[in-house]
């Protein structure tokens, strides 16, 4: 049981799974680092779709998954709970991937710890506080590993930033700005199913790679969050926050900006927009750690329109699936990188045994090591989030965010 490839349920099949999760698995698989591979999906179309992907059959010639529902239903019939019966059927301390809308990833996590399931899911972990320390205690008293991927922290410049912030090289972080603009056309896109105003925002979605990068690289706690929210009708008539700017204060005094939305140009070359800039002082002088993450010096003009436009920026920190001496191609960046070590953390849960102890004692130090993305030392996030939520939904108005007693956020 202990060292075994671990087998994959992997639950949602949509944009991040096609981009970034699936490739990383094959390339996993096919190092023996992983088993089987099953997606789940509401509906076939998503699977179809992954399966027919010429650019996986060049990559990993010969791999393939399993697709539940099977490739020939009928994309008109939906399977909402048929991930359940993939979870309760896969032995014990396997692999189970939440890929699902923010909204839908808290049942599924904790049906695939009841089932003492490792899990990987991605960002955000869940949209609540409470949530998250539920989850937290469920698989530590389980033995099993629950990481998220906040794939910014496995950027090299983010791991670069935080050992010399941590040093003291950087100085104190005072005042800065982030900005993440998504593309226009997500607006045309499921998101118009789900990004509704009630279950989520601009901030909620994409604001939160930066407030974790803040604190990754700083360790410095949120303490005041105040969003404004511009909302507007996606393509099928609902309603949505299209566009937000928050303004977050940490326990040190120090005020963070972040724009986000959806609506970078679809034609232009970034593919979206996304930068940080963090001021800080030292003893005698201004630190500045200044990150341009969509220009990364990489740009190209195409014979075609595959890319979406003729010319784009490229980012190769990110994710690409490159030539290497072996068949296919390989996944390279930070976010096959973030994939990775996720998933080595579950198979390191696994090397401790069978004994719950020596299992709960590797947790606690990946925990404490705060690389990875854990409920246990990321859910400043969560706290986040429900500041954002509380504070858009009150045209701005300013909510705390409280460590003692019990961490909470609320309206001021
Ligand atoms: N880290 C990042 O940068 C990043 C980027 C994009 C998305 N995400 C996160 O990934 C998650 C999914 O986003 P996406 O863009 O892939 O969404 P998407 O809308 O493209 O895909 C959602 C998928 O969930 C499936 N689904 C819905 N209900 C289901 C059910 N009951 N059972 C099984 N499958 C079900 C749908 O079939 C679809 O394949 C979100 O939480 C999002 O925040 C993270």
């Amino acid at each position: 049981m202990s060292n075994h490839a671990l087998d994959v349920v992997l639950v949602g099949g949509g944009m991040i799974t096609h981009d970034q999760i699936l490739p990383s698995l094959y390339h996993l698989q096919r190092q023996g680092r992983l088993g089987a591979i099953k997606i789940c999906a509401l509906d076939s179309a998503p699977l179809r779709a992954l399966a027919d992907e010429p650019v996986f059959a060049e990559a990993f010639p010969g791999q393939s998954f399993e697709a539940f529902p099977s490739l020939d239903t009928p994309e008109t019939e939906k399977f909402p709970k048929l991930y359940r019966e993939l979870i309760a059927a896969l032995p014990p301390r396997n692999l189970v991937v939440v890929a699902l809308p923010d909204h839908m990833h808290d049942p599924a996590i904790r049906f695939a710890l009841e089932h003492d399931q490792h899990v990987l899911v991605v960002k955000p972990l869940v949209l609540r506080y409470d949530q998250a320390v539920a989850i937290e205690r469920l698989a530590h008293r389980r033995g099993v590993f629950v990481g998220i991927e906040y794939h910014k922290r496995f950027d090299r410049r983010s791991l670069e930033a935080r050992r010399h912030y941590r040093s003291g090289r950087l100085g104190e972080f005072r005042c800065g700005e982030a900005k993440m603009i998504e593309p226009y056309y997500y607006r045309h896109s499921n998101f118009q199913n789900w990004f509704t105003r009630e279950n989520t925002d601009p901030m909620t979605y994409v604001g939160c790679h930066y407030v974790d990068l803040v604190y990754f690289v700083t360790g410095l706690r949120p303490t005041e969050v105040a969003v404004r929210g511009i909302e507007g009708a996606f393509p099928n008539g609902k309603v949505g926050f299209l566009w937000a700017s928050g303004m977050v204060t940490w326990e040190n005094g120090a005020i963070l900006t972040v724009i986000t939305g959806l609506g970078y140009p679809d034609e232009a070359p970034g593919t979206n927009d996304q930068a940080i800039c963090l001021y800080g002082e030292g003893p005698e002088n201004g630190t500045i750690i200044k990150h341009n993450d969509q220009f990364r010096g990489c740009s190209y003009g195409y014979t075609d329109r595959t890319a979406g436009a003729a010319f784009r920026f490229i980012n190769p920190d990110y994710f690409r699936l490159v030539p290497w001496p072996g068949e296919g191609l390989r996944p390279v960046g930070y976010g096959y990188d973030s994939i990775e070590g996720l998933v080595q953390s579950a198979a390191d849960v696994n090397a401790a045994g069978d004994r719950l102890p020596a299992r709960q004692a590797v947790l606690d130090e990946i925990d404490a090591r705060g690389i990875i993305a854990t409920p246990k030392n990321s859910s400043i996030n969560e706290l986040v989030i429900e500041a954002t939520r509380l504070s858009i939904l009150a045209d701005g108005r300013p909510a705390v965010i409280e460590y003692d007693p019990t961490p909470q956020a609320r309206l001021r």
